[in-house]
């Protein structure tokens, strides 16, 4: 197959961790007998930097003309005065609400290799495997906001179609998974939570009865999260709520820099993106950890391209790479760590046959 795909490396560490995965992207394209077109475009403050808007014009169409879109991260201490008007990760938020990419599925199972980088007890880690279905286009991310330096407001909206498209993105997946679904709200404060869970009790009773659904609120997910992450299948839930969760997951994995994510619209082009930042305290030293990124890779080969045994290939490299000890400053917990590249060098090495 050819295939077209967008490389927005954005920011801070995003350039070198997007660079790997096109590296690793080619491998598998060369194993298999693809070919994949990569295509650069700006965004964030490396847009900024060239005088552009944080999502400019180009890097847009370039999306919507590739097959998928591969990002790295976004953000900038240089602009991150809280008086600026136009700020690097409003190009990613723009993107994924110009691309109709309402839900964004997060999964965390972490390695056998580098089980030691998290700080949760190995019992507590056994047989964790779940996913967070992350709502990505609506609440207080996208509502009105007014901001004065004596007040501010942040509206935090949804409808119920809304709520219905995730529910039922979370539920297909449920159903291909172990068949169980958390639904995360604040329902006990929140009026748009109380219409999150009504759709949610709607739709499982309705078009999934097979589904076994369990309600949390959020602060006792929070907890749950750390002391019982092996019951969780499927976790849906509203932006912010997912934002915060799943930091909190990664700790599950050993760091930020292992998850990966893919973002989904009803059709269409899908994103690619590890969760972590830009990470601009490491940027540029050749140290930051490449899995996530790698793992997105996975993921865009297995959703948006259909390539599904290349996807378990890249992801049984990684596993591979991990057993041998191919680990990141973030992952080795104090022991000999190799950069980004010597990590990428071992996915591509690893053989699965
Ligand atoms: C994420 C990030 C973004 C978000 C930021 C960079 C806008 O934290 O993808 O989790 O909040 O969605
Ligand atoms: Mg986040």
């Amino acid at each position: 197959m050819r295939a077209r795909i967008a490389v927005l490396a954005g920011d801070g560490i995003g350039p070198e961790v997007t660079a790997q995965a096109a590296r690793v992207m080619n491998a598998v394209a060369a194993r298999f007998r693809h070919e994949f077109d990569f295509h650069c475009a700006l965004i964030g403050a490396a847009a900024m930097d060239a005088g552009q808007p944080p999502l400019p014009d180009d890097t847009l169409a370039a999306c919507r003309d590739a097959d998928a879109v591969l990002l790295g991260a976004v953000g900038d201490p240089r602009y991150s005065d809280p008086n600026a008007k136009v700020r690097p990760e409003q190009g990613l938020l723009a993107l994924r609400k110009a691309l109709g990419l309402f839900a964004n599925l997060r999964p965390v199972a972490p390695f056998p290799g580098i089980r030691d980088a998290s700080p949760i007890k190995p019992e507590i880690l056994d047989g964790v495997d779940l996913l967070v279905v992350r709502e990505l286009t609506g609440g207080l991310y996208f509502g009105d906001k007014t901001e004065s330096t004596r007040a501010a407001r942040d509206v935090c909206d949804y409808t119920s179609d809304e709520v219905a498209r995730i529910v039922r993105m979370a539920c297909e997946l449920a159903r291909k998974r172990r068949g169980r679904l958390t639904s995360v709200d604040k329902a006990n404060v929140l009026a748009t939570s109380r219409l999150w869970r009504a759709v949610v009790q709607k739709i499982t009773a309705q078009e999934y009865p097979e589904v076994e659904v369990e309600h949390l609120l959020v602060d006792a997910a929070a907890m749950h999260l750390l002391q019982r992450p092996a019951d969780f299948d499927v976790m849906v839930t509203e932006n912010l709520f997912g934002d915060i969760l799943t930091d909190e997951a990664s700790v599950l994995a050993g760091s930020m820099g292992m998850l990966p994510s893919a973002s989904l619209g009803a059709a269409g082009v899908g994103l690619y993106e590890p969760i972590h930042g830009s990470a601009p305290d490491i940027a540029g030293k050749g140290v930051a950890n490449p899995y996530g990124t790698i793992l997105s890779a996975a993921m865009l080969l297995r959703h948006s391209l259909d390539l599904n045994d290349e996807a378990d290939a890249l992801e049984t490299a990684v596993t591979r790479a991990l057993d041998l000890g191919a680990l990141t400053a973030d992952i080795a917990g104090g022991a000999a760590s190799v950069g980004t590249a010597a990590a990428v060098d071992a996915v591509i090495d690893a053989r699965h046959d």
